[in-house]
């Protein structure tokens, strides 16, 4: 692994950079599961630098837990979990982190009960301040700069993933992680969503969504992977994808 601080970056550890076409974020092979109950048969899934891939399929396919694994919350029990090439297996969330593998899990993460700028705070841990962290979130969402004195519980859904995609930036990810942002929000709202992580990925952040609604993030991804009972069962540009997932939702 090639490993480079960007100039003008935070203060912290190294970040990955894949060399040669390496994947930033790679499966291959991936068995995982919870105690004795296998949910991953051999996961295979690459995310190249800088592009922005889906991860498709219908519920309890086994996406989330594949972001489990991709963020070290869940631990591959063969196979490899690669980060820009190099064998990660076993590297705690903590670390994973460190190396700016950011997650934004399902459910958002965000404490109800503090402001929308104490929720921001919490990511200053990598070495940016508080205003640094303010003014980033408040530039790229100016809605949370209205709402930066509420508690992030009476807000929107739409408002709070803002808000949560927003801390996870402060933290000046090299990948980032999504999970079923269109979870409980109308579809304004979420295209609206997806817009801003386009705009990210535009800007060089990796991104790794999870999605089962296809319609509202295949337009803005570069690749897309469909995922069945534990598998990838297909990867293609998205333009194919979307003729094949009607049969996959089907079980056909
Ligand atoms: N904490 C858990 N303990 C045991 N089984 C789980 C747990 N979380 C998910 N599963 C099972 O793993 C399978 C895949 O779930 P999940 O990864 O959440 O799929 P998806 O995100 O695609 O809906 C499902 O059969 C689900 O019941
Ligand atoms: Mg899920």
């Amino acid at each position: 692994m090639t490993a480079a601080t960007a100039p003008g970056s935070a203060p912290g550890p190294a970040r990955p950079i894949a060399a040669g076409g390496l994947p930033i974020l790679e499966m291959v092979g991936v068995r995982a599961g919870y105690g004795p109950i296998e949910v991953l048969h051999g996961v295979d899934l690459a995310v190249p630098q800088g592009s922005l891939v889906a991860l498709l399929g219908p519920n309890g396919g086994g996406k989330t837990t594949t972001l489990r694994v991709c963020s070290g919350l869940l631990r591959v029990n063969s196979g490899e979990l690669r980060v820009a090439g190099r064998t990660v297996n076993g590297i705690s969330a903590h670390e994973l982190a460190r190396l700016g593998i950011c997650t934004v899990p399902e459910g958002r993460g965000i404490f109800p009960n503090l402001t929308v700028r104490e929720n921001l705070w919490l990511a200053t841990g990598t070495g940016v301040s508080r205003e640094q962290v303010e003014s980033m979130s408040f530039d790229r969402f100016p809605r949370l700069g209205e709402r930066r004195n509420q508690l992030a519980g009476t807000m929107s859904g739409g408002e709070q993933q803002m808000l949560a995609i927003a801390r996870a930036l402060s933290t000046q990810p090299v990948v980032l992680i999504l999970d079923e942002l269109s979870m409980g929000l109308a579809p304004l709202v979420v295209t609206a969503l997806y817009e801003a992580v386009a705009e990210l990925a535009q800007s060089g952040i990796s991104v790794l969504v999870a999605e089962q609604f296809a319609q509202t993030v295949l337009p803005i991804a570069q690749s897309a992977a469909i995922m069945l009972h534990g598998r990838v069962v297909r990867v293609g540009a998205p333009a194919e994808i979307e003729e094949e997932l009607a049969s996959a939702y089907l079980g056909g």
